[in-house]
């Protein structure tokens, strides 16, 4: 079931028409909100980032915050999953085309929810490969927009070649990834390249700062360049949907040992602390290794 302009429908009656502006000018926004046990991962978070991925494209915010809640809530009692994964997506509704705002439209906004896997474990225990690209996209990586056709081409140069993940380097520094943030260890401390316009501010990004911070792991926010990406110890993805993960080869090259390293060890066993905790209401442990 999901959610289309006030109704609840099976996806397969879901119907857009052609003139939304999402499908004649990829003119709108969307999020991507985890919800574990049923419980949406750091809701607040996820809506102030929909309020600023709405401001950027000077898009009225049709809800409260209240009102986003209380609709994800019933998204979620809809699926059998305990743990999902929740998409939202509002455009500017539909008009006759021209790229002039139209005048008293209503938006478009459509919410579903798919079950969310964790990341296969064996790809945790060997780690992911990635590819780097130039980042060629706009400069306003900090809207989630759904124009997302440059970061499609980009993760696609990955797929052609197996890979998870395409890194992107703009001006000689790491960005993020196509669908990801990235983080680099070098002697024992994670860089992290600073929020700016040219990346999204993910929320997995924070939670790992977070917990890093809270955890005494040396780190640092700071541009970080290509050749430190290339002689890193460890690389690091994170993003809602694969949470955080270890890239172990670089462009065909090993990423330090060319194996998963300690600190995405422990981070990782942080982060699933973290969720059990707070999402699950109880604690594996698993931080103390
Ligand atoms: N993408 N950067 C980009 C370009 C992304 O598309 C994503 C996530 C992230 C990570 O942000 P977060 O930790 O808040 O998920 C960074 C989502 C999952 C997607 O488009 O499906």
């Amino acid at each position: 079931m999901i959610y289309l302009n006030g109704k609840f429908m099976p996806i397969e009656e879901a119907c857009i028409p052609v003139l939304d502006r999402g499908f004649i000018f990829g003119d709108g926004i969307y999020e991507v909100i985890p919800a574990y046990s049923r419980k949406p991962f750091r809701l607040p978070k996820h809506l102030n980032r929909l309020q600023h991925s709405l401001d950027g494209i000077r898009l009225k915010n049709p809800f409260s915050n209240d009102e986003w809640k209380n609709l994800l809530e019933q998204v979620i009692a809809k699926s059998d999953a305990e743990d999902q994964y929740l998409y939202l997506h509002i455009t500017r509704g539909v008009a006759k085309r021209d790229h002039a705002f139209p005048v008293n439209v209503p938006p478009t906004v459509f919410i579903m929810s798919n079950p969310l896997l964790p990341p296969p474990a064996e790809l945790l225990a060997s780690g992911a490969s990635a590819i780097t690209a130039i980042d060629n996209r706009w400069i306003r990586c900090d809207v989630k927009a759904i124009s997302l056709l440059p970061n499609v081409l980009l993760r696609q140069l990955a797929v052609d070649v197996h890979a998870l993940e395409t890194i992107l380097i703009r001006d000689g520094f790491l960005t993020e990834g196509a669908a990801s943030n990235i983080f680099v260890v070098k002697n024992g401390v994670l860089l992290a390249p600073p929020k700016s316009n040219l990346m999204l501010p993910g929320i997995t990004y924070d939670v790992v700062l977070e917990l890093a911070a809270a955890n005494k792991i040396p780190h640092e926010i700071r541009e970080i360049t290509e050749a430190e990406v290339r002689t890193a110890d460890e690389i690091l993805l994170t993003s809602s949907t694969k949470e955080i993960m270890p890239i172990a080869s670089l462009d065909n090259q090993p990423v330090g040992q060319g194996k998963p390293g300690p600190l995405f060890a422990r981070l990782h066993a942080l982060y699933q602390d973290y969720k059990a905790t707070n999402m699950r209401g109880h604690s594996c442990g698993c931080s103390n290794s």
